[in-house]
């Protein structure tokens, strides 16, 4: 097996995946995150390792053990998660960044640095000033991916979107889906991006499947495949592995 791996596309390439929840914290132990559990970037992370790349997870606080073989970098906030990655792009560029994490979308002004008391918490919390947090994605895609300077070193990115849409029928929904990613592909500036809807049956965040479209550039068009129906997020970690491959 490892001597098949060591031929496969996979082999000596380089993958930098980043991973589960951050958060944005209030006082000293309050914080605010979102309901990502990391398993569908650790199933990414060790998919791509056992196709013999050489992978580095950059994880926000989740409840995961490391893949095999994997070098793990733990982070807490979306500076932590910025900082950890534009730190491994700096050095050497990657053949794939997958950006699976869900980055927490606010930052706080305001917070403290020691643990609130109740009363203090009930004056406080209105008065806190909440602004959008770096786009972590959009910023390193602008230095390191398709923004980066001509001439300089290039990694290809891969965004993830989970996209809430109305109920409907089947092929109106796809069509939302491949507008809704069309839109953040471009914004984000990234080659590739995975779009799932959120609240489906399935698919998305807490749950232990997923399925969705992936739209990446072939040349100046977009092109969509389809995932499927929903299947594990190993086997579903594959899939897109096997479509970067062409990508
Ligand atoms: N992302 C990021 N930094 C952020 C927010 C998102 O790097 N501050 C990345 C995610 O890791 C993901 C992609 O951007 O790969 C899309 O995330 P999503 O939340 O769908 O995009 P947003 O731009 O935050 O849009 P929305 O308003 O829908 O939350
Ligand atoms: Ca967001």
């Amino acid at each position: 097996l490892a001597k098949l791996e060591a031929r496969g596309p996979w082999a000596g390439k380089r993958v930098l995946v980043s991973a589960g929840p951050t958060r944005t914290y209030i006082d000293l132990v309050r914080f605010v995150t979102n309901a990502s559990t990391g398993a569908m970037g650790f199933a990414l992370a060790e998919a791509a390792r056992h196709a013999g790349a050489e992978v580095t997870l950059v994880a926000g606080p989740v409840e995961l053990a490391t893949p095999q073989g994997v070098r793990r970098v733990d982070v807490e906030t979306a500076e932590q998660m910025y900082a950890a990655l534009e730190g491994e792009l700096s050095q050497e560029p990657y053949d794939w960044v997958a950006m699976v994490a869900a980055v927490q979308d606010l930052e706080v002004d305001g917070g403290a640095a020691r643990k609130l008391e109740k009363a203090e918490l009930l004056t406080r919390l209105p008065t806190l000033g909440w602004r959008t947090a770096r786009d972590v994605l959009a910023a390193l895609t602008a230095r390191y991916g398709r923004g980066a300077p001509a001439g300089a070193p290039r990694s290809r990115f891969l965004g993830f979107a989970a996209q809430t849409v109305e109920d409907g029928p089947e092929d109106r929904l796809q069509q939302e889906l491949i507008r809704l990613g069309e839109a953040k592909l471009r914004a984000k500036g990234a080659d590739a991006i995975f779009v799932n809807r959120v609240g489906a049956p399935g698919v998305g965040f807490a749950s232990a499947t997923n399925a969705g479209l992936l739209l990446a550039y072939d040349g100046e068009a977009i092109a969509v495949r389809a995932s499927g129906p929903p299947i594990a997020k190993a086997a579903l970690a594959t899939w897109l592995l096997d479509a970067l491959v062409t990508t």
